[in-house]
């Protein structure tokens, strides 16, 4: 019997999003909301959003085409191809199989997978999904594509700043640089009508906000427990917020990871003997027989742990909230996105032999909590060096008005599922290499077309 390969991990890794935003502080005003809501209050700056000319399959055509091209990987050498997403367009086709048109010509069609959902969660089901594939009797040498991507947008109303829009392409195989830690998943999964997509006409999902919230931190504390106790029995040693150099969360707005750092921190507190308490704690006494569940909303346990937790929060997860504070909740995308941000807020000695934890959560409501180890290697310069375009791109964005930010909206909401339909945004401002949607004829199938040029390549690379 063969060996697991070995190091089985994240070799390249490629973020898209809109090439369009509208400002936080713009978006205030022009809901009549009090200053500071959205920017201080959710710890949102910029939100992007797509016209109707872009479209799930679009997004991910995008983001699969850019990673091979700056990788010069061949699809000759995809096995598997793998799509997590909520932002369904179709009940029964796939977007993996509309990607298939990348891999066609080249007259590969042996690649398994196909799309995964369930909220938030569908990018990481993905992600195990593929990692399984690399680990098992089924592989067969090459690797494995990820894509997380999605359209995040809400009704007008108290959720609507909180949209986004995103895809994540990664790329799976053993030697790799973001090394999985194995046998380290601390998973949460339940029942629950926090938020839902049940209108299949509408891109718009129920949210019941506060609800969303709870479970979300609940299903934080359950997985953090869950991955500490099985580390603490596989290392030996006792397992804190300490113990990690990253920690990254799905973000649906970064004031809730501020806060998740913080539920951290108390989780720790709450597992801490009566004895240490007092020392390692001091002036903690008031919460020393705080309950978790108790405490979801409890101001004084938030603010005394966020203070806490504050210097953790500022090292090890602040770095991962560059896109997430610029473009917004990327449902499955989101922690990905997380991942990208911390990759190129760092430099490559900060980032050699890091730990880093994942929180990966999805309404309705699935959840784990993972580890991988950043091993230091030429690969992993090469992984760093080709998202040197983020920081640049985030800045080549155009700025939309408010109001027309709404009617872009009001235009996908109304042609979401409308048939034939020929799209009208503007394709100006689109990133070369930017796959779009042309038209949907009068039996929904969707065509597409591409912004000439090539992406944004730092390393010079050429697709043939
Ligand atoms: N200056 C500074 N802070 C302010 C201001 C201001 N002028 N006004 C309000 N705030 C603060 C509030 O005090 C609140 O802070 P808190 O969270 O510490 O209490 C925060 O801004 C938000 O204000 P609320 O009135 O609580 O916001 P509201 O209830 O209107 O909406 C919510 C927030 C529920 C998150 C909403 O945006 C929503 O439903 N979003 C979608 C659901 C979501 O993202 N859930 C998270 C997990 S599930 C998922 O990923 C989809």
């Amino acid at each position: 019997m063969g060996s697991w390969p070995a190091d089985v991990g994240i070799i390249a890794l490629e973020i898209i999003f809109p090439s369009q935003y509208v400002d936080q502080t713009e978006l205030e005003q022009f809901d009549g909301v009090s200053a500071g809501k959205y920017t201080v209050g959710l710890g949102q700056q910029r939100m992007g959003f797509c016209n109707d000319r872009e479209d799930i399959n679009s997004l991910c055509l995008t983001v699969v085409q850019n990673l091979m091209q700056r990788y010069n990987i061949s699809p000759k050498e995809i096995g598997r191809l793998e799509v997590g997403t909520e932002t369904i367009i179709d009940k029964s086709k796939s977007v993996k199989t509309v990607l298939m048109q990348l891999f066609e010509p080249y007259g590969v069609t042996d690649i398994e997978g196909i799309d995964t959902t369930n909220a938030c969660f569908g990018g990481t089901a993905a992600l195990f999904n593929a990692i399984s594939w690399v680990e098992s009797s089924a592989w067969n040498g090459r690797y494995a594509l990820v894509v997380a991507g999605d359209i995040a947008v809400y009704a007008k109303g108290p959720a609507r700043p909180t949209g986004g829009t995103g895809a994540v392409a990664m790329l799976i195989g053993p030697n790799a640089p973001l090394v999985f830690d194995r046998g380290l998943r601390g998973c949460f999964f339940k029942h629950a009508y926090d938020f839902y997509k049940p209108d299949l006409t509408s891109e718009y999902p129920v949210v019941d906000g506060k609800l969303s919230v709870q479970c979300y931190l609940e299903a934080l504390d359950s997985c953090y427990q869950l991955y500490c106790q099985k580390a603490e029995k596989l290392m030996q040693k006792s397992v804190t917020i300490n113990s990690f150099d990253g920690i990254l969360f799905h973000t649906p707005y970064c004031k809730l990871v501020q806060k998740s750092v913080g539920r951290l921190a108390l989780n720790d507190f709450v597992k801490t003997s009566a004895d240490k308490k007092k020392s390692q704690y001091p002036g903690f006494e008031a919460f020393e027989n705080v309950k978790l569940q108790d405490s979801y909303f409890d101001r004084d346990v938030e603010k005394a742990f966020l203070n806490v937790s504050k210097e953790c929060f500022d090292k090890k997860t602040k770095p991962s909230l560059l896109v997430a504070t610029n473009v917004g909740n990327m449902y499955t995308s989101s922690l990905y996105g997380g991942l990208v941000s911390y990759i190129v807020s760092k430099n490559m000695s900060e980032l050699e032999n890091n730990r880093v934890a994942l929180f990966s959560y999805g309404s309705g409501l699935a959840s784990s909590f993972y580890s991988l180890t950043i091993k230091p290697s030429s690969a992993l310069k090469t992984l760093k060096d080709n998202l040197n375009y983020v920081k640049p791109l985030l800045e080549k964005r155009i700025k939309i008005a408010p109001e027309k930010f709404e009617a872009t909206l009001e235009l996908r909401q109304h042609s979401a599922h409308k048939v034939p339909y020929d799209p009208v945004g503007d394709r100006s401002h689109f990133f070369p290499g930017t796959y779009y949607l042309s038209k949907v004829d009068d039996k929904h199938r969707r065509f597409y077309d591409k912004i000439p040029g090539s992406v944004h390549l730092t390393n010079g690379n050429s697709y043939s």
